[in-house]
């Protein structure tokens, strides 16, 4: 238990639905305090996305990652399952996936986090051997320290659970199972086919300069989307938005975003570019689905593809945000697929030029002395549930 830097009873006007809630305090978006207290309230004791199966399909394929500040390492490993664990070196602390090996001018920046292939894990400072399984089995020169086993040390272990292709860990020590709180989400994605769907590899942006909960608001809420995209949103406008109810023991929230013709895509031609997905209906074609599993996993899902984004924070006012289009194999085989993704990439980068500085401007003026607490329209619903499970959280970790 920790005591919140903000009042809980302040925090508390921040739950219910878009028809009596008020934003969170502005604190929450930029306080160092509030930072450390949410890292623990929240990302301490949540399953949190580290990534997608097919990226590590053989013995020894790993991801180094970090999720909350921790470094992991979450590996294929002999049996053929996938299990996660922390990737710091139980010698003398350094992170056994980073880089070491780096130019003159960066040798200073922030750990560069190497993923591969490995028999083994080695820290490259003294040569302490992990296995696969992260248990200790080298260590030089240790004879002579007293009572010094191999047997006794391993690489901690971590929770990790696999839904629908999706990898998650968590932190605390025997976690609730996340499938079947996920029940809803899983109904309204079941023609998706969302297990067998491929990820191309995901693009990493260190450092976005604004507080992760404002990259969740602006993908999750349809309100901004017939306003700051007027004109290249038409084709699936904010009158079209419609959020499944969230209730207690929900592990996700979603809703719909209609489109005015079957088959829209986010790019210059509001078209689908590649074939629709297989086992759509008419109705799956005439809309986005947008899906939020708290607090890293975002999903969107289009009549031809799908997208992930995993938002890990790193300060108070900064995450690493990771994005990748996952598709149907019978797509990825496509001869043209490799353009036809450059071209989907493009029509994205355009509502991305249009959200990103949106996204910085409010991280700037929630910092302001005059940062509201404002109220939400129905077309951002989302927010108010976001906020509601964010308080509970809070609520559940202060004294
Ligand atoms: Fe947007």
């Amino acid at each position: 238990m920790h005591e919140s830097p903000i009042p809980i009873d302040s925090l508390r006007r921040s739950k219910g639905t878009y028809e009596d809630a008020i934003g969170l305090p502005p604190a929450v978006y930029s306080d160092g305090a509030w930072h450390d207290f949410e890292m623990e309230a929240v990302f301490g004791s949540e399953w949190l996305c580290v990534g997608r199966q097919e990226q590590i399909p053989d013995v020894g394929d790993y991801l180094a990652v970090t999720r909350a500040g921790e470094p992991l390492i979450v590996v294929r490993g002999a049996d053929g399952e996938i299990s996660a664990m922390s990737a710091v070196c139980q010698h003398r602390g350094t992170c056994i996936t980073a880089s070491v090996d780096r130019a003159d001018d960066d040798m200073l920046d922030p750990p560069e986090w190497v993923s591969g292939n490995a028999r083994q894990f080695r820290c490259p400072y003294h040569y302490w051997v992990y296995d696969l399984d992260g248990q200790l089995v080298g260590a030089p020169e240790m004879t002579r320290t007293a009572g010094f086993e191999v047997g006794d040390v391993r690489l901690p272990k971590i929770a990790v659970e696999t839904w629908r292709g999706f990898v998650f860990v968590n932190f605390s020590s025997d976690p609730p199972a996340l499938a079947p709180q996920l029940a809803k989400l899983d109904a309204a994605l079941e023609n998706y086919a969302v297990d067998d769907l491929i990820t191309v590899d995901p693009v990493v942006m260190r450092d976005v300069p604004f507080n992760w909960k404002i990259m969740i608001e602006n993908f999750m809420e349809m309100y901004h989307n017939s306003r700051l995209h007027h004109g290249i949103h038409d084709f699936a406008p904010s009158s079209g938005a419609w959020y499944a109810d969230h209730e207690a023991g929900d592990a996700a929230m979603f809703g719909f975003n209609a489109t005015v013709e079957p088959d829209g895509g986010f790019n210059p031609t509001f078209k689908a570019l590649f074939p629709p997905l297989p086992n759509l209906t008419m109705e799956d074609r005439q809309r986005i689905v947008f899906a939020f599993v708290p607090p890293t996993l975002l999903m969107g899902f289009q009549p031809d593809s799908a997208f992930w984004f995993a938002v890990d924070p790193t300060g108070p006012t900064s995450h690493d945000l990771s994005m990748a289009y996952i598709f149907p194999a019978s797509t990825v085989d496509l001869p043209d697929f490799g353009e036809t993704l450059e071209a989907a990439i493009d029509g994205v980068a355009n509502f991305n030029r249009q959200d990103m500085p949106t996204n910085v401007a409010t991280q700037f003026g929630m910092q302001s002395r005059f940062a509201p607490r404002g109220r939400y329209s129905w077309q951002e619903g989302v927010l108010a549930q976001f906020n509601s499970w964010l308080v509970d959280r809070y609520e559940a970790a202060s004294d």
